[in-house]
């Protein structure tokens, strides 16, 4: 190699961006999850396939909690560009509990307080061929939560992004620490800047950090569109 053209691969192998692996298991702060009256969430208390929604690991980025009511074992899954990674499944005393980033892998559509559009369904219905999903509405992909978020269903390129949980056996308490799988936060960020800068200010990218508060999706949100 010639020296000019050394010295134009460093410049630009410098100015590379750092690209985040998302086969890799993403540590972010560790955050107990509580219930609106501030009390820790034990996992005894998180009912059965209701959703749950509460946000981490920025102040913008929705997730699903969901108690499946059987044990999720663990999953092997890819990424939209083909790399692999093992989900370990559900936690709490039956391996039950789950979380996902609610940003549908497809094209974003996610849980605002005005209206959803994607959500767990226990039953299966016209637009739903499969029972326990979650199905974003948009444009109907379904993913399966006792998989690791698989795509079970529709265009989405890639499973959701799973959040990791960690569950205190001493004291029944759920923490979230990370996430795994293609998260898409930045992209959710572009994507909607303007609308989260007018709900949140300057917050919306704000680290979650010590506590987030766990909630009934139909508490959060005034409507839920079913498809
Ligand atoms: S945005 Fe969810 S299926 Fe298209």
């Amino acid at each position: 190699m010639q020296r000019r053209d050394f010295i134009a691969f460093c410049a630009a192998a410098a100015a590379a961006p750092v690209l985040a692996d998302d086969a890799q298991p993403r540590r972010y702060p560790r955050t107990r999850l509580v219930g609106q009256n501030g009390a820790p969430l034990l996992a005894k208390m998180v009912p059965v396939n209701r959703n749950l929604i509460f946000h981490y690991p920025y102040a913008a980025t929705p997730c699903f909690l969901l108690n499946l009511g059987r044990a999720a074992t663990p999953a092997h899954l890819k990424t939209a560009d083909a790399k692999a990674y093992e989900w370990n499944g559900g936690v709490g005393a039956n391996r039950s509990i789950v979380a996902y980033s609610a940003i549908c892998a497809h094209k974003l559509t996610y849980p605002t307080r005005d209206i959803s559009f994607i959500s767990f369904r226990e039953e299966k219905s016209a637009g739903n061929k499969f029972a326990s999903v979650i199905h974003c509405c948009s444009e109907h992909s379904q993913y399966d939560p006792a998989e690791g978020g698989r795509v079970v269903a529709g265009p989405a390129p890639q499973p959701l992004a799973a959040i990791l949980l960690e569950h205190d056996p001493g004291t029944d308490e759920v923490y979230a620490v990370g996430t795994l799988g293609g998260e898409l936060f930045n992209e959710f960020f572009e994507k909607y800047a303007f609308r989260l800068e007018m709900e949140l200010g300057r917050t919306a990218r704000e680290a979650v950090n010590g506590t987030s508060v766990v909630q009934p999706l139909e508490n959060y949100c005034r409507q839920q569109v079913k498809c």
